[in-house]
C-alpha cells in the first residue's frame, strides 16, 4: 500500500484565509510530503486588491481549481459554492478536505464535502462570539458540527466545542496559523513611510511618527447608516489627536458614497486608501501608537505584535486577545470608544502577553497531525477495497 495516493484539498474563498493557507500549505509539503495538496479557491472575494496580492505576497501556488462565484447575498453565494464545489468535489476524490475561518465558502464547501461522506478538516475551529446575528457565527457552529478534525487556536476553544457535543479526541489545540503567517514576513513588513509616499501623503505624518489605524467592514457596522455615521464620527474626532490611516474594504467604500459620508473624512487629517496587501498591512499595524478595528484577524496581529487595538464591536470570538493580549471591546457607542481611546493615549493601552502556541509553528502541528489521521483513517478502507 506504500503508493496509496493520499489527497487534501484546501479551499480559501475570502482575504482573510489566504494567510491562513500559506503556513498549512508550506507545512504539508515539509512535514508530509506524501499528501499530494491540491488548492481551490472559491472566488468569493475576486478584487486584485484583496485576492491576488495576498497569493504573490504570501507565496500561495496558484489554485488549481477556481470556482468564481464572486458576491452575492448569503444565500446565493453560499448556495452557489455548493453547487460549483461538488463536481470539483467529485473530480479530485481527495481523502480530505480541509477549511479554514468562517467565511461563507468556509461552511458551503464544509457541507457538501460532509454530505457526500468526505471527511473535513476545520482549522480555526472552536471560536465562538455566542452572537447568532452574525453571519460568521452561524458559519462556525455549523462548520464544526460536520468536522472530522479540528484544529483550535486558543484553550477555551475546546470547552467551546465540548459544550456543542463534539468528541474531545476530534480536537487538537495547536495554536494560530495567522501568527505563523505573521512572524515569517514581519522582517518583508512594508515601512509607513514607503506606503504613504506611494500614496502621495507623506505629509501626513508631518506633525510626528504617531498615527493610529482605523479599519471597518462588519456587515453590523457598515451596512445600517446610523450606525456608520456614528462611527465615522467618532473616527473623526480620533483624528484630531492623531492622524488616521484608514484602509477601505470595498464594502465599507460603498457604504459611505451611499450615505453621503465622505466629507466627513477630513483628508488632512484621515488618510483613505485602498484595501492594503498583507506586507503593506503589517507594517502599518508594527508602526502604529493604536489600532481601532472590527475585524477579527485584526485582533489577533495586534495581541502578537502588542500594538493596543480597540474592537468596534461589543463581543469577540477571540476572548484570549481581550484576557491576555492587547484588545478592548470598546462596541459602537461613541462616548464609550473615545473613552478608551483616550486612555490609550495617556495611559500607551495594554500590555500584553503572546497566548500558548502562537509561536509560529502552529501548521507544523497541523501538518503533523494530519499526517498520522489521513493515514490512521484511510488505510484501512484501502486495504478493504
Ligand atoms: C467576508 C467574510 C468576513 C470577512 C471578510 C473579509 C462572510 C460571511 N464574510 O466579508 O467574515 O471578515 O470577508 O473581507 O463570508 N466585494 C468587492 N470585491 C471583492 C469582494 C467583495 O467589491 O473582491 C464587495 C462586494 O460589494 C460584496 C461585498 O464586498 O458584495 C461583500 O463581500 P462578501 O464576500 O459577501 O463579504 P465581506 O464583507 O467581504
Amino acid at each position: 500500500m506504500q503508493n496509496t495516493p493520499y489527497r487534501l484539498l484546501c479551499v480559501v474563498g475570502a482575504r482573510p484565509n489566504f494567510m491562513k493557507m500559506a503556513p498549512i500549505m508550506a507545512a504539508m509539503k515539509e512535514a508530509a510530503p506524501e499528501i499530494d495538496v491540491c488548492l481551490l479557491h472559491t472566488g468569493q472575494h475576486y478584487d486584485a486588491a484583496m485576492n491576488h496580492q495576498y497569493f504573490d505576497a504570501l507565496g500561495i501556488p496558484a489554485p488549481n481549481i477556481n470556482l468564481d462565484v464572486g458576491s452575492g447575498s448569503h444565500a446565493a453565494q453560499t448556495a452557489d459554492v455548493m453547487r460549483r464545489f461538488e463536481p470539483a468535489l467529485d473530480a479530485e476524490q481527495p481523502s480530505a478536505v480541509l477549511v479554514v475561518g468562517d467565511v461563507n465558502s468556509t461552511l458551503a464547501c464544509a457541507l457538501v464535502a460532509a454530505k457526500k461522506g468526505v471527511r473535513v478538516i476545520h482549522v480555526e475551529a472552536g471560536l465562538r462570539s455566542y452572537d447568532r446575528s452574525m453571519p460568521e457565527e452561524i458559519n462556525r457552529i455549523l462548520t464544526d458540527q460536520i468536522s472530522d478534525l479540528l484544529f483550535t487556536t486558543e484553550r477555551e476553544g475546546r470547552n467551546n466545542l465540548l459544550r456543542e457535543g463534539v468528541a474531545d479526541e476530534r480536537i487538537h489545540f495547536v495554536g494560530n496559523v495567522m501568527i505563523d503567517t505573521l512572524r515569517r514576513n514581519l522582517a518583508r513588513a512594508v515601512p509607513v513611510q514607503d506606503i504613504l509616499e506611494q500614496a502621495g501623503a507623506s505629509n501626513l505624518l508631518a506633525g510626528g511618527k504617531d498615527y493610529a489605524i482605523f479599519t471597518l467592514h462588519r456587515a453590523s457596522n457598515v451596512d445600517d447608516p446610523g450606525t456608520l455615521r456614528g462611527l465615522l464620527d467618532t473616527l473623526a474626532t480620533v483624528s484630531k489627536s492623531l492622524p488616521v490611516i484608514f484602509p477601505m474594504h470595498p464594502r465599507t467604500r460603498s457604504m459611505i458614497e451611499k450615505g453621503g459620508m465622505a466629507r466627513l473624512l477630513d483628508p488632512a487629517r484621515i488618510l483613505q486608501l485602498p484595501p492594503m496587501g498583507y506586507l503593506e498591512m503589517l507594517g502599518l499595524m508594527r508602526d502604529a501608537r493604536v489600532v481601532l478595528t472590527d475585524s477579527g484577524g485584526i485582533q489577533e496581529e495586534t495581541t502578537a505584535l502588542g500594538i493596543p487595538c480597540i474592537t468596534l464591536r461589543n463581543n469577540t470570538e477571540r476572548p484570549i486577545t481581550v484576557t491576555e493580549g492587547t484588545n478592548t471591546l470598546a462596541g459602537t457607542d461613541p462616548a464609550n470608544i473615545l473613552a478608551i481611546f483616550d486612555e490609550v493615549m495617556r495611559a500607551g493601552g495594554k500590555a500584553g502577553r503572546i497566548p500558548e502556541f502562537w509561536d509560529g509553528r502552529a501548521a507544523v502541528r497541523i501538518a503533523q497531525v494530519i499526517r498520522g489521521w489521513i493515514k490512521g483513517e484511510m488505510e484501512p478502507a484501502a486495504l478493504a477495497a
